[in-house]
């Protein structure tokens, strides 16, 4: 696969080569040195035009682990402000010689548009998916795969781990391109997969997957209770203002009260339930705070550090495609 866009039509094979590969790098992380010098010479591109913390900093850290070389481009500081369009900005990195570029953007298809230019122009340059719009985030996805698995299994996590095992997928739905991509990964991985929210942020698009494909495996719950119930991991996810209309927002209060992770509702889960959560966090909003920093439940700090090992193997499956 020459560009990461998003997870949809990934199949066992590719989700099982990328886990093995994490877990590799997570091998080389675990030494003093933490470096490999696997794309040496090769140039990757950070190019976020929304904010971005986890993402952008662990795509930086895990090229350098890499010994790539890596350029990262701040909009705010760029000559888009000069009118420069986002297809000419690329080509720009382009000329510099950059291998590989991490893109994210607000509107969903931008990573495709460029990908496609790239193409069109026999650039040979690889693009991955940084989260776009509403659309995928297939880096979270793959980190948030690898970090359930290595729960399971750290010595050798893979696919069928999750086969059968219960996930509560809680919030803003409808926004949420983490949520779409973890849905893709985790049918893949054979997992029971639940959706709770508000009515007016769960896609009826999903609705209609759960009905036509995925009958005995994907559900849609309006309360939180029928999702939570047995589950063995609840992933709940930030609400996201930025995208939302007034007539979508629900107020903060209202949401925590009826759909906010607790340790009293995580009693109707499996006793040993984790939680995940993409970050960054509404704190008391989507998860109370005290179960956020508490780690006999939350594993946001695990999946952070599964980002670096990830993203690593990501990098490294496509660049050395590249140079073959
Ligand atoms: N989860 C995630 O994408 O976080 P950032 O926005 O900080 O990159």
């Amino acid at each position: 696969r020459h560009h990461i866009l998003g997870l949809a039509d990934w199949n066992t094979e590719e989700y099982e080569i990328l886990l093995q590969t994490a877990s590799s790098f997570r091998e080389v992380l675990s030494r003093r040195t933490k470096k490999v010098p696997a794309l040496q010479g090769q140039v990757v591109t950070n190019m976020f035009f929304e904010p971005s913390t986890r993402t952008r900093s662990s795509f930086e850290l895990a090229a350098k682990r890499l010994s790539a070389d890596i350029l990262n481009f701040a909009p705010g500081t760029s000559s888009l402000s000069k009118g420069e369009t986002i297809l000419d900005t690329a080509k720009t990195y382009l000329a510099m010689g950059t291998d590989i570029m991490v893109i994210r953007h607000k509107q969903a298809g931008v990573p495709h548009a460029i990908a496609a230019e790239m193409d069109r122009l026999k650039t040979g340059v690889s693009i991955l998916n940084g989260g776009d719009g509403q659309h995928e985030h297939p880096s979270q996805a793959l980190l948030d795969l690898f970090t359930l698995c290595s729960l399971i299994d750290a010595e050798n996590p893979r696919l069928a781990l999750l086969k059968s095992k219960k996930i509560a997928i809680v919030g803003d739905i409808l926004h949420s391109r983490v949520a779409r991509s973890n849905i893709w990964s985790l049918l893949a991985a054979g997992t029971q997969v639940h959706l709770a929210g508000p009515p007016t942020l769960v896609p009826q698009f999903f609705a209609e997957i759960a009905t036509e494909t995925y009958p005995n495996q994907l559900a849609l719950h309006w309360q939180i209770e029928p999702a939570l119930k047995d589950a063995d991991f609840v992933m709940t996810l930030r609400l996201q203002h930025e995208r939302m209309t007034d007539h979508l927002l629900p107020s903060l209060r209202e949401y925590h009260q009826h759909y906010g992770i607790t340790r009293d509702r995580l009693k109707l889960c499996h006793p040993d339930v984790k939680v995940l959560h993409p970050g960054p966090v509404n704190r008391g909003v989507e998860i109370s705070s005290d179960l956020m920093d508490d780690p006999a439940f939350s594993l946001i700090q695990q999946q952070v550090t599964s980002g670096i090992a990830v993203r690593m193997a990501l990098l490294y499956l496509i660049g050395t495609l590249k140079s073959e």
